[in-house]
């Protein structure tokens, strides 16, 4: 019996194994033909000059990351909400796209502001701007991050920094500038977007499931240390969500019919993150079997799970 538990367990953390692969591999979400300086390069200017309307008696969000994929999907469930919308990302024309789209179906304001949030300024331009405007800012979605097939030993150091920079730095940064809109604006919310490979340690993606577990035990204590000022911290970890078609052709090529039932709509995990953070709930893993699996992952020793993760990893 005590080897067929531990028997299923092996085998669930090798599903979630395999789980990670087209998420990982297409859940860098810069253009993977980009290199750092392009990244770094792009203009850092607000896309339109925000003018504040009426509806500004209702409380804003902002999404930092939110012109496309998951960003989008949270920003979409907080507009179906009556949130006013403040959405940051680097490319202006998709961060318009977002903006008209949404106004049109929700009846939102939406403002934009073009930002690389990996830079050191970044975080407190936009808090400047937030506090210029007065903006009633009730949430913080923080979903923006980078990563890839390989990481660390593969990938040259200025790479790996804008990872750190990105997944971790900007995180913390924007919930530290925020806090006083946050603190005004209360009872208000964190939203931290991690991942499933916050729950274990991985060769092939060292730095990725390092920076991820980073966001999860760094909003795990937030949500302790902003309880009294009734700022509620979510961390939302999902397994492969369909972002890109490449993630749809991957999950199916290498994990079939599981791969499929475990992976989630950018849509449906918006929706999911947005209504289990207005209920407080601090990790979120959106899906049955992804829920089950990170439980399983949480469960298992590291040096098992490691060691398993790794054979995964050499296979490919
Ligand atoms: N997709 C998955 O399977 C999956 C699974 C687990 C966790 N996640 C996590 O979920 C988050 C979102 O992933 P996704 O797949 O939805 O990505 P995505 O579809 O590529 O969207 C990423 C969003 O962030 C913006 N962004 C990227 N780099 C930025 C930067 N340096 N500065 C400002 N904005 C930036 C993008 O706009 P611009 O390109 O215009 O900047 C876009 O709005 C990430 O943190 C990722 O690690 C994803």
């Amino acid at each position: 019996m005590k080897k067929l538990s531990i028997l299923v367990a092996v085998l669930l953390c090798l599903l979630n194994a395999f789980s990670q692969s087209p998420a990982f591999e297409n859940d860098v979400p810069v253009d993977a033909a980009m290199n750092v300086s392009d990244r770094l390069s792009i203009d850092l200017t607000a896309v339109d000059t925000p003018v504040l309307t009426s509806r500004n008696a209702m409380p804003y969000a902002l999404v930092a990351g939110g012109s496309k994929g998951i960003g989008y999907g949270i920003a979409e469930a907080l507009a179906k909400r009556k949130y006013n919308l403040i959405l940051i990302a680097r490319h202006p024309d998709s961060l318009l796209a977002a903006k008209n789209k949404l106004e049109a179906e929700y009846h939102v304001n939406v403002e934009t502001l073009a930002k690389d949030l990996s830079l050191e300024t970044s975080a407190g331009e936009i808090a400047k701007w937030c506090v210029e405007k007065d903006i009633p800012l009730k949430m913080l979605c923080n979903v923006a991050g980078y990563g890839g097939a390989m990481d660390y030993l593969s990938l040259p150091l200025d790479s790996l920094r804008y990872m750190v920079r990105l997944n971790v730095e900007s995180c913390m940064s924007l919930c530290l500038t925020l806090l006083p809109l946050l603190e005004k604006n209360a009872p208000s919310y964190i939203l931290n977007v991690a991942s499933m490979a916050a729950f274990a340690p991985i060769p092939v993606k060292n730095l990725y499931s390092a920076t991820k577990s980073a966001i999860l035990f760094f909003s795990y204590s937030l949500s302790y240390q902003l309880a009294q000022k009734k700022i509620s911290v979510s961390c939302l970890n999902p397994g492969p969500v369909f972002t890109k078609p490449e993630i749809i052709k991957d999950t199916k090529e290498k994990m079939g019919w599981f791969g499929m039932q475990m992976a989630i709509s950018p849509k449906k995990v918006g929706e999911i993150a947005v209504r289990r953070t207005l209920k407080g709930r601090l990790v979120i893993v959106p899906g049955a079997l992804a829920k089950i699996t990170s439980i399983v992952l949480r469960a298992l020793p590291r040096r098992l799970v490691v060691a398993v993760y790794d054979k995964v990893g050499r296979k490919k």
